[in-house]
């Protein structure tokens, strides 16, 4: 690694098993499934794309290095990932505490391994700290769970603390970085035993494509993570590891100005009437406001606004000319959704209430256009 992080983001062809024979500034697409065992003498010996690959290694190599870990797996989707960290990490009857604000799409899966595999999964606030010790103490917890920044509550997580917290109830502990990504945080620095991510998001930063990767803090984690990876199928094929390396040098720019542009939106937004609330923790409203500058370097550009009516919030997407209604975030397009409606529609309202989100609560990604174009067309959209 060099010093800078944005330096080493910039040379990832470096992070191959070996040396491309002509210095390809892209190392290559090894697209193929196998590989012929007589041709080769070397220490690493590949053999079939679901186990290896070396275009794949690359990207893992690189993710292992920028997250400080031991070892990774880049699995096919952000989503591959959480379930890859379930199918090592539980066994049936096991019991998982979950921070409640968490992507619709984890707390889907949550249901299907309670279902068929009798896990017990204990939601909480992990902001309510006594409540949290209160499950470790008298729950067997094998996991910790949580996002920091939560999607779509974007509360802030003291991931220093859950990760003392967890390992005094001898629980390993994940973070799902896909918010903030590692150029803003290092969750392992931090203590934790594992951090996942979607790349599909900032990491890739074009939304062309999705995909995954978790990261172990031990060698063993990491062979572990491999060897369900392989039994799973979980793993990213070598295209896909492509797509997603062509936007990882320019993720410093791209999160410097994401966090620019939505910090001037979400100033714009708090003071309009037709706006209750703006939840953005690079404002200084944001109840962690603190810790978001202690624990991140760049804040990430999504942000909630709850409009005074739900009527309102679906003027403003009807009418809007640049943000797309679309799921997903950390694309250069700007986009909104209602959570209710689309990434979290596998809560209950109940379930939304009591994480603050209502049906007049939009969350907002912040892409890379103009900002002055984006508030115009806010301000167009309303009227
Ligand atoms: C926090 C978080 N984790 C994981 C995922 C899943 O990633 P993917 O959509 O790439 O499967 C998402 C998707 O929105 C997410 O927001």
């Amino acid at each position: 690694m060099y010093k800078n992080i944005e330096t080493t983001l910039s040379h990832i062809a470096k992070f191959a098993p070996f040396e491309d024979v002509a210095g390809a500034s892209h190392f290559p697409i090894y697209n193929t499934g196998t590989f012929d065992l007589k041709k080769q003498n070397g220490d690493k010996i590949y053999d079939y794309t679901r186990s290896d690959n070396p275009t794949r290694e690359m990207l893992e190599n690189l993710f292992t290095e920028v997250e400080n870990g031991a070892g990774c797996v880049c699995t096919h989707t952000g989503i591959a990932s959480v379930a890859l960290l379930f199918e090592t990490v539980l066994k049936a009857n096991s019991h998982i505490v979950v921070e409640a604000d968490c992507y619709g799409g984890t707390f889907r899966l949550l249901k299907v391994f309670k279902e068929k595999y009798n896990i017990t999964v204990h939601f909480a606030n992990f902001l309510e700290f006594d409540k949290l010790e209160e499950i470790l103490k008298t729950n067997p917890i094998d996991l910790v769970l949580c996002e920091s920044p939560t999607n779509p509550g974007l509360k802030i997580i003291d991931l220093e603390e859950v990760a003392t917290l967890a390992h005094k109830y001898n629980s390993l502990f994940a973070v799902d970085n896909s918010l903030a990504t590692f150029i803003s945080q290092r969750p392992l620095d931090l203590g934790a035993d594992f951090s996942l991510f979607s790349t599909t998001k900032y990491i890739s930063g074009h939304g062309a494509v999705v995909a995954g990767a978790i990261v172990a803090k031990t060698k063993e984690l990491s062979q572990q993570i491999h060897y369900y990876a392989n039994a799973h199928g979980r793993s990213q094929n070598p295209m896909d590891v492509y797509l997603i390396s062509l936007g990882i040098p320019t993720l410093k720019v791209r999160m410097k100005e994401h966090q620019e542009s939505s910090l001037k939106i979400a100033q714009f937004l708090e003071k309009q009437d037709y706006i209750k609330k703006v939840t953005h923790p690079a404002l200084k409203s944001h109840p962690q406001y603190e810790l978001a500058n202690k624990q991140m370097k760049y804040i990430p550009g999504v942000f909630c606004a709850d409009f005074t009516t739900q009527e309102l919030a679906e003027k403003f997407i009807e009418n809007t000319k640049f943000f797309g209604e679309k799921c997903s975030f950390g694309s250069p397009d700007s986009r909104v959704e209602i959570p209710a409606k689309i990434s979290h529609a596998s809560f209950s309202k109940e379930e939304l209430a009591a994480i603050g989100i209502s049906d007049s609560t939009v969350r907002f990604s912040i892409g890379l256009e103009n900002v002055e174009d984006l508030i115009e067309d806010i301000e167009q959209s309303v009227k």
